[in-house]
């Protein structure tokens, strides 16, 4: 199973990707995820995205494309994958179709988390993460059992640079310009399923699941 998961920042995205490769055993592939390790490392590839994510502007294209198709290459993604914050724009998700095509394959599934603006702030100022192993915690949603530690591994839990203030809100008006248009453009190819994403996280996974079968 080859899905995509688009959505505004914050819509639950990470959350409902890992609920999916727990089931089904595929794994996600967060284009996030694998900027901010290549920007902590300071690879070529994070000194010349950190600049973008931290203005919430897009990285180019054609580093994200890059990227990707060579980490859809590895062994793990045979059976399927879950892109996680890619394509974000109409050109990446062309360079995608066409790089499938090449390989005889497609995507099954697109699916769009529809969350309105007001909640997506509360979810990104109260998000923490585990520096250990990734996990995502709310601070009013889905809190720590000890407060600034992960219930799994017991790590301290981060606050992402790009989850303050007026980054948040540019984030938001990039995600307008340039993600937005994706709607259209998979649902004229019979491949959307709008997904409301509003109510607790849980509830949101069971539409997903229902989705997918
Ligand atoms: P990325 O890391 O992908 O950020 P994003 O798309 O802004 O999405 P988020 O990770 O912020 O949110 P999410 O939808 O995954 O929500 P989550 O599940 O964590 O990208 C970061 C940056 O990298 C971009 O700004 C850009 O610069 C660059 N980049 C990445 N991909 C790119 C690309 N393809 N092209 C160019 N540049 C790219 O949930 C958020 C919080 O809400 C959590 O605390 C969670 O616990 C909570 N929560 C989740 N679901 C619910 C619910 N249903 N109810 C209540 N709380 C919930």
């Amino acid at each position: 199973m080859r899905l995509v998961i688009i959505g505004p920042p914050g819509a639950g995205k990470g959350t409902q990707a890992k609920f999916i490769q727990g089931q089904f055993g595929i794994p996600q592939i967060s284009t996030g995820d694998i900027l901010r390790k290549a920007a902590s490392d300071h690879t070529v590839l994070g000194d010349k995205a950190s600049v973008f994510v931290q203005a919430g502007k897009l990285v180019p294209d054609d580093l994200t494309l890059d990227m990707v198709t060579e980490r859809l290459s590895a062994d793990d993604c045979t059976k399927g994958y879950i892109l996680d914050g890619f394509p974000r724009t109409v050109p990446q998700a062309k360079g995608l179709e066409t790089w499938l095509k090449g390989l005889g394959s497609q995507l099954d599934r697109v699916l769009y988390l529809n969350v309105p603006e007001e909640a997506l702030i509360q979810r990104l100022a109260g998000r923490r993460t585990c520096r250990g192993c990734g996990t995502l915690y709310h601070l009013v949603f889905d809190p720590p059992r000890q407060p600034g530690i992960c219930d799994d591994c017991r790590r301290e839990l981060y606050q992402r640079e790009d989850d303050r203030g007026n980054i948040i809100t540019a984030r938001l008006e990039t995600y307008k310009a340039q993600t937005v248009p994706l709607i259209k453009f998979y649902r004229e190819r019979g491949l959307l399923t709008e997904i409301d994403g509003v109510e607790r996280a849980g509830k949101v996974k069971d539409q997903v699941f229902e989705s997918l079968v």
